[in-house]
């Protein structure tokens, strides 16, 4: 069933990377291991309710009381930094080249977070070879089953605009290349069709292997193509176009950017409290009347992207507290869709904590942030697929953080109609809430996590990346006292709340964007 699903994907992958890729092959790839959590009956309980696993700080943090100053410090902005963005410029001065070598056709599998960094490349990849791109064509991923194209995601006039003296792009196959489909390329072995790019190939390996087939046919199809271009030796226009693509180029359909501007709003300037009761929450905001009743000064809020699902959980092969129960229904499913063959699962709960291998339950994170400082008058905005453990899990973290929204609690159901069951669309949203947010925090690494700390880099925003490896040592002592915890946090997370770094060698450019596509004041 996998199998199938991937006809046009390909994860090999080599090298030094591998022990970190098998760790995060279900970030990566998570269309390879989701295949049967929908097919098991909801009713099937394989968790004795989860209980909060650490009670103790839990009861703790419930009664804290956080001074002002703290408060301050906390939402205060990230000071200037000496990079600037500066990636909307293009360095090349030299005219788009006059004659196109060709058309580059490439299809994205992954999620949205994925393919966005696939267009980047593609468009760099198109001028690397002077060739002309066909707006790129987004696979269908087997678990989301998101048909949403290029076009209903993104504002592709936007697109095609900003990058008009750059590259060319078309919108569509011309007439002459119609054949040239993915159900074409997905029924038998095609002369134009590139399926052997290498992970992260260099400029000069599609000048070689990709430019003689633009020449003979004038077309090439690229699939797979996610993490087929080098970050390292590629010339400095190139990577500037990368940025380019990704930070200026590619922006939301406007339906998702007025959702995201709505939801932002109503984060900002929440209703008074008589009036937050119940539905009448989502009735007031959608009132007309509403924005001029509530001038009140602007209020901040976090974003909370949280990612824990079952193939995280029986992959990850921690323990969440779930009791025998849920240890049996995570083995059972680390058996099915890997047939056992899960590295984490030779070590024990306590070694992968202390290595920091444990995504973060909600409970987990919830300490955090109150560790940090974040009091329970936070407003906070919970970007998430769907939690392994359901509400039981959910409503820990609500209990430290009792003013938790979602797009459900903050937009009428007709507002969500057209984004509703279309997860690339539902992400588009979270993805354009987090990009407006005053502090962003994700429990897990991944594809997500790594986006926001980009784009949010380049923006100089706050992102806080959690230290998984000292909370994993933290949370194993069961001796710590609430102070001793948050003294350990707070030390913990001085220097991880967005502060630039500059990318190193192998890093991805969209995950550290300087110093390639930003520029020293
Ligand atoms: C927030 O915390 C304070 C201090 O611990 C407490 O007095 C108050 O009742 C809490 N408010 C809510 C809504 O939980
Ligand atoms: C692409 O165009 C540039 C500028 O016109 C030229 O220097 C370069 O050799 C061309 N490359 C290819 C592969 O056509
Ligand atoms: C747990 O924390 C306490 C208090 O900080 C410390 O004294 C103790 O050594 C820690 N135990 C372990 C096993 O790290």
């Amino acid at each position: 069933m996998r199998q199938q699903s991937r006809s046009l994907s390909n994860s090999n992958r080599g090298g030094a990377m591998a022990a970190a890729i098998v760790l995060l092959l279900p970030l990566l790839f998570p269309s390879l291991f989701t295949p049967f959590s929908h097919a098991l009956p909801s009713a099937l309980s394989e968790w004795n309710t989860p209980k909060p696993m650490h009670s103790r700080l839990l009861k703790s943090a419930l009664q804290r009381e956080n001074s002002d100053e703290q408060q301050a410090d906390l939402w205060m902005p990230l000071p200037r930094q000496q990079w600037k963005t500066c990636a909307q410029h293009s360095l090349t001065s030299t005219e788009l080249s006059e004659k196109s070598q060709g058309y580059i056709q490439v299809f994205l599998d992954g999620g949205l977070n994925q393919q966005r960094m696939g267009i980047c490349d593609a468009v760099a990849v198109a001028k690397i070879l002077n060739a002309t791109l066909i707006v790129p064509y987004l696979e269908v991923n087997p678990v989301w089953q998101d048909s949403s194209t290029f076009m209903d995601i993104f504002d592709v006039d936007h697109f095609l605009d900003t990058l008009k003296d750059d590259i060319s792009i078309v919108r569509e196959l011309p007439d002459e290349y119609f054949w040239s489909t993915r159900e074409y390329y997905a029924t038998a072995i095609r002369a134009t069709r590139v399926k052997t790019a290498p992970v992260h190939a260099s400029a000069n390996w599609y000048l070689e292997n990709v430019l003689p087939l633009l020449q003979s046919y004038g077309i090439a199809a690229i699939a797979p193509f996610s993490h087929r271009l080098d970050f390292d030796n590629m010339p400095a226009d190139i990577q500037r176009l990368r940025c380019k693509v990704n930070f200026h180029a590619l922006v939301f359909v406007p339906h998702i950017r007025a959702l995201g501007d709505a939801l932002v709003s109503r984060l900002r300037y929440p209703p008074g409290p008589s009036e937050a009761a119940g539905t009448n929450y989502i009735r007031e905001f959608t009132n007309p009347k509403y924005k001029y009743k509530y001038k009140q000064e602007a209020g901040k809020f976090v974003v909370l992207h949280l990612r824990f699902d079952k193939d995280m959980a029986a992959h990850s092969a921690c323990d969440f507290g779930g009791g025998k129960a849920e240890k049996m229904a995570l083995a059972k499913y680390r058996q099915v869709i890997w047939q056992g063959r899960v590295l984490n699962s030779q070590f024990t709960d306590e070694e992968l904590r202390s290595q920091g291998r444990c995504p973060l339950t909600p409970e987990e994170i919830g300490l955090l942030l109150a560790a940090l400082g974040f009091d329970n008058t936070t407003r906070l905005y919970l970007a998430s697929h769907k939690v392994y453990g359901g509400e039981a899990r959910i409503s820990t973290l609500r209990s430290l953080f009792p003013l938790m929204e979602d797009k459900k609690t903050l937009a009428s159901s007709e507002e969500r109609a057209q984004i509703k069951g279309k997860a690339s669309l539902l992400a588009a949203v979270d993805y354009y809430v987090s990009m407006h947010s005053d502090i962003f925090i994700s429990a897990s690494p991944g594809n997500m996590h790594n986006a926001m700390v980009g784009h949010r880099t380049y923006h100089n925003m706050k992102t806080i990346r959690p230290n998984m490896a000292l909370l994993g040592q933290l949370f194993l002592n069961k001796s710590l006292t609430w102070p001793e915890f948050q003294e350990a946090v707070i030390q913990g997370h001085i220097s991880r709340q967005g502060q630039l770094r500059l990318r190193k060698s192998e890093q991805s450019i969209y995950t550290y964007p300087a110093p390639d596509c930003m520029c020293k004041v």
